[in-house]
């Protein structure tokens, strides 16, 4: 059983593979975490101490006892209002203005199987993987029950959490702050790991000591966001790769957040995340319902490697859906940086034609396709083919590319609304803009108001026809600014504070009908890139467009960060041309090809241009992709270097049953006289002898982890080396 309740001593105690996690209902009936991390056994109550301690006041109920404080002992839900000081996870403004409340524990459901959440993504499991466990805790004077949910998978060490509100009193109350869940430390000494980035430079890792304090990372930007990401990891200090314990905390939500950590007066940590309290607020009526977002909090007691690899199995197999979920996925060839706006549908064609020549297995036209859009100033909104582009129907387009024995896939933006369109003419109140005032632009357009579901409905209905009209079998979902001037036209004042919450439901319900729609749908996400690269929008699209970004150098250090919390199966990654469009970078096209297999695969050049000996090159890539597929996307993956840190940039990948392992590195940087570097193998059997595929020589698992190997020393520029094993 991964949940027990003990009725006498009133423990929870959540059980996984090698993590324990407990709390307990005290005297008074609040809800005290006691403690999360290795298995121990037993009670672990003796943790908590109580002292008088000055301006930490105490519950009505303790009496005359001052040792007893909500400010200094672990919350498993803190709340605004019962004398806990720190950052709460719930703030509500009751009818009467005022912001306490006192949530008291009513009782618990224990259910086999996981829980799921009715509009919002969330891990699913049946009862063959995963328990869930539901504490009932209420507010007597409000009414306001809070229901915590507990998603217990042991094989994954993961425990997933969120929180049902409902409005059982007379009144209506405003909900001002709903974290998803919250993780409080009596001692230690911790780091904590955010991911922070820029369009085009996308979740950078940064460590930093948690000191005294309240730090504080997240999005206003109605997205999840390029710039931090909704990832949190708290690690002992001294922590590694293949050391210490770590705690992970991922949001499954691909709108605004907010992740705090904060060391307070007696040096204990508390972390927590959840829906970005600021521009928020959410009115509940007598009756209503609100629910937070699921966050997916995983423990490892052997570092960083370990809690990565146990966030990428949960989502490879219990976060994504459909078809794509574990099928290879079509290696696929994008026109966007080979055209831009500038095609044709007979240049189209042409592209296809030489990558279909060269094994690529699917054409994605990007945008520019519709509408009115040869520039990025105008046509959003009116998913109508340009036909006088594209020289003919999409579906003709569609049935020469199929001719070829190539899948067709089409970018679109659903959300967005450019005001020279039929669309903003027809409807101009479906775009976010406050009554009265300029709306701001990003990329020249506007957003359409999701929260409304007319809006949906009718964006929806264009979608659908064009899927309808020809036999496309991808989609790239972009989105392509950020929110501002959000104001529904047709909610009410009192209820503005919905809308960014309501947005997220509209863009989930439209993403849920294209999933049960079209079953067989390859979606991808993408917003600028890796603008919303989250866990919520990997429920409705097995892969997410990394990073605008396919310089081959930049791209390690983003997917580097971007494997601490999200498999290499989500990561979209093309090879693109030399020098790159962004940074001007030139680099061999077998170092391109080398990052971009540590993820979902693809080419964005104009093939066409490239030389005879590229084009064996490529043959030659594709080939390799379809040979490697099982091992990148169903292994373990781990991180070998640091490339933040190091010249040379090393990952491997290992199956589950160790017998295969493909190991990557490239040089980041040459110097004359090199000093040799050194790269150590990490998860293979010690004792098991492994043969390179290249090289014939065969070495034991032990002596490739232990010793390490030396990487070959040639002079150029971004070098890329690859070893396959193979256990003999
Ligand atoms: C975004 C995407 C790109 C491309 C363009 C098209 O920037 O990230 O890959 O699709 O939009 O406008």
């Amino acid at each position: 059983m991964a949940v027990q309740y003990e009725k006498l001593s009133g423990l929870f105690t959540l059980e996984t593979e090698n993590s324990m996690y407990q709390m307990k209902v005290d005297a008074y009936g609040f809800l005290l975490h006691l403690y999360y991390g290795k298995k121990t056994a037993g009670s672990m109550e003796y943790l908590l101490t109580y002292y008088d301690r000055g301006f930490s006041g105490n519950p009505y109920d303790a009496d005359r006892d001052r040792t007893y404080s909500m400010d200094a002992l672990p919350q498993e839900y803190p709340i605004w209002g019962n004398g806990d000081y720190r950052s709460p996870c719930l703030e509500v403004r009751m009818a009467d203005g005022s912001f306490g409340s006192d949530l008291r524990y009513q009782g618990y459901e224990i259910e086999d199987g996981k829980y799921g959440i009715a509009g919002l993504p969330a891990v699913y499991g049946d009862s063959s993987i995963a328990q869930t466990l539901k504490i009932f805790m209420a507010d007597e004077k409000s009414g306001l029950e809070i229901v915590l949910y507990y998603g217990v998978i042991p094989e994954y060490d993961v425990i997933t959490r969120t929180v049902k509100v409902e409005n059982r009193g007379r009144e209506t109350v405003q909900l001002e702050k709903v974290y998803s869940a919250c993780l409080d430390f009596l001692s230690g000494e911790y780091d904590w790991i955010s991911f922070y980035g820029r369009h085009a430079m996308e979740r950078t890792v940064q460590r930093t000591p948690v000191v005294h304090g309240l730090q504080v990372i997240g999005s206003r930007r109605g997205t999840s966001s390029h710039q931090y990401n909704p990832f949190l990891i708290l690690a002992a200090h001294e922590a590694t790769e293949d050391y210490g314990d770590c705690y992970g905390l991922s949001l499954i939500y691909s709108g605004s957040f907010k992740g705090e950590v904060e060391k307070d007066q007696y040096n204990q940590t508390r972390i927590s995340i959840g829906i970005q309290d600021e521009q928020f607020c959410y009115e509940l009526k007598p009756g209503e319902v609100f629910y937070a977002p699921e966050a997916a909090m995983a423990f490892s007691g052997q570092g960083l490697g370990n809690l990565s690899r146990h966030y990428h199995k949960l989502y490879r197999h219990h976060l994504c859906r459909g078809k794509y979920k574990s099928v290879p996925r079509p290696v696929l060839i994008n026109n966007w940086e080979a055209t831009y706006f500038d095609f044709t549908g007979d240049k189209i064609y042409e592209i296809a034609r030489q990558a279909k020549e060269l094994g690529v297995e699917m054409l994605v036209l990007d945008d520019g396709w519709f509408g009115k859009r040869d520039t990025d100033y105008s046509g959003l909104g009116d998913w109508k083919t340009n036909e006088r582009k594209l020289g003919g129907t999409l579906k003709d387009l569609v049935n020469r590319i199929n001719g070829l024995g190539m899948k067709f896939g089409l970018w679109v933006e659903p959300e967005m609304v450019s005001e020279d369109s039929e669309l903003y003419r027809e409807h101009p109140d479906w775009a976010f803009a406050i009554p009265g005032r300029k709306p701001v632009r990003g990329r020249s357009q506007l957003v359409l108001d999701f929260s409304r579901p007319e809006v949906v409905d009718g964006i929806y209905k264009q979608i659908s026809m064009v899927l309808d009209s020809a036999n496309i079998e991808y989609m790239k979902w972009d989105m392509n600014r950020s929110i501002s001037d959000v104001y529904s036209a047709v909610m009410a004042a009192d209820r503005q504070g919905e809308v960014l919450y309501r947005y997220v439901l509209g863009l989930y319900d439209f993403l849920e009908r294209l999933h049960v729609n079209y079953p067989d749908l390859l979606v991808e996400g993408c917003s600028g890139g890796g603008g919303r690269f989250d866990a919520g929008m990997l429920y409705y699209c097995p892969q997410i467009w990394c990073s605008d970004n396919t310089d081959a150098i930049d791209r390690i250090s983003i997917q580097y960060g971007t494997s601490f919390g999200y498999p290499v199966s989500a990561v979209g990654s093309h090879v693109s041309v030399a020098p790159n469009h962004q940074n001007g970078r030139v680099t061999p096209i077998d170092t391109r090809a080398a990052v971009a297999m540590a993820g979902s695969f693809g080419y964005e050049l104009d093939l066409c241009r490239l030389t005879e000996e590229e084009k064996q090159q490529v043959k030659r890539q594709i080939e390799e992709y379809h040979k490697y597929w099982d091992v990148i996307h169903n292994g373990d993956y781990y991180r070998l270097t640091n490339p933040m840190e190091q010249d040379v940039a090393a990952w491997q990948f290992v199956r589950e049953d160790k017998r295969e392992s493909l190991i990557q590195v490239v040089m980041q940087n040459t110097h004359g006289n090199p000093v040799v570097p050194y790269v150590k193998a990490a998860g293979l059997d010690p004792e098991k002898r492994y043969r390179e595929e290249d090289t014939g020589v065969v070495y034991t698992g032990a002596a490739l982890m232990y010793g390490g190997i030396p990487v070959p020393q040639r002079a150029g520029e971004y070098l890329a080396y690859r070893m396959y094993l193979v256990q003999v």
